[in-house]
């Protein structure tokens, strides 16, 4: 495997996912080792994070490696991404030595940046994580942007948990849930590329068609059933949607014509909140599992009853973050990429 960085799922093969769930199935089994002695990672973060920040930093510790948590603009100094830019804003500092300067102290580099959600057309180029990218020497691992695809090798490994390693043909629905504000897409987008990577017959259930993904993620996995089999349909309609289902994975999100007119799209949302996941919808399923990245908001987007529910096995894929990061991590080093170490990108 010589990837260079890890930003999404869509530019690995199946076969070196599966190598990294495989991994991660390992450091499941074995918490401690010292594949990362030595080493270290810098965790930059431009919005607040539990889970990603535990299970990475703790990952890199149980392997013996060392992580440095930074957050921009608050402990550390702003940075400007804009190439050509006079700075005579808010940041002290540009991307170019940003990177460049971490490239020299650390191993990897980790980056959470959600987008401003003023602007669709800016947000869906992910200049901030793609300028880590361009300006790093060691490798970028995506900790969420406008795709989370550690939550997506996370969540196939509690389906695999579950359900059994193939999960071709399995019934998968994402489903929009109601949230008094609009979130980022980035799960959604994931789940959407990771069901129909792994050959699920996929529904996405969305209010109306304005809550469709951004079709670069629509088009991805329209390509993935192409080449893996399975199905992509598209459903408004809860009752059909859960049934027969064999997965339900929840998540909010702001539907995106209204990027930066977010008032305009209230009256939809709120309109939709029987969207929530709850013991009815659930009794439709197939005896099926349900997650959800986490956070979530309990009786606004999953009843009590369903979170507590033998069917609930978010808190497994929760941990599973811990697992598959260490398998990322471990990849991207192993691949003979050392700080320091002089490399072909
Ligand atoms: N799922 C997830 O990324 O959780 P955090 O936002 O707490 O990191």
């Amino acid at each position: 495997m010589n990837n260079k960085n890890f930003l999404g799922t869509q530019d690995w093969s199946r076969p070196e996912l599966d190598s990294l769930l495989e991994q991660a199935r390992r450091f499941r089994a074995n918490r401690l080792g010292n594949e990362l002695q030595g080493r270290s990672i810098a965790l930059l973060f431009f919005n607040p994070s539990m889970r990603t920040r535990t299970s990475f930093e703790l990952g890199a510790h149980q392997l013996g490696g060392k992580a440095i948590v930074l957050a921009p603009g608050k402990d550390a100094w702003p940075i400007e991404f804009d190439v050509g830019s006079v700075m005579d804003g808010e940041a002290e500092e540009h991307i170019a030595e940003v990177a460049r300067v971490l490239s020299r102290y650390v191993d990897l580099i980790g980056v959470r940046a959600f987008p401003k959600f003023q602007d669709w057309s800016v947000d869906r180029e992910d200049r901030v994580i793609n300028a880590f990218a361009r300006f790093a020497t060691v490798p970028v691992i995506n900790m969420e942007t406008i795709t989370h695809p550690c939550q997506e090798l996370a969540h196939i490994m509690a389906l695999q948990q579950h359900l059994g390693g193939d999960l071709k043909g399995r019934k998968y629905v994402l489903t929009w849930t109601y949230h008094p504000k609009p979130l980022n897409t980035a799960v959604a987008n994931s789940a959407l590329q990771i069901a129909t990577r792994y050959g699920m017959d996929v529904t996405l259930l969305c209010p109306t068609d304005e809550y469709l993904l951004d079709p670069r993620y629509m088009d991805f996995a329209r390509q993935n059933v192409a080449a893996n089999g399975g199905s992509l349909s598209i459903s408004h309609d809860p009752q059909a949607a859960y049934r027969g289902a064999d997965v339900i994975y929840a998540k909010s999100w702001g539907a995106i014509p209204y990027f930066g007119r977010w008032d305009q799209e209230k009256p939809i949302r709120d309109a939709h909140k029987h969207f929530i996941v709850d013991e009815a919808k659930m009794a439709l399923t197939n005896n099926g599992m349900f997650s959800h990245c986490l956070p979530l908001r309990r009786n606004v987007k999953a009843t009590d009853g369903v979170m507590d529910s033998k069917a609930c096995i978010a808190i497994d894929e929760a941990e599973n973050r811990l697992h598959v990061q260490k398998a990322v991590m471990v990849s991207l080093v192993g691949s003979g990429i050392g700080n320091g170490e002089s490399r072909m990108v």
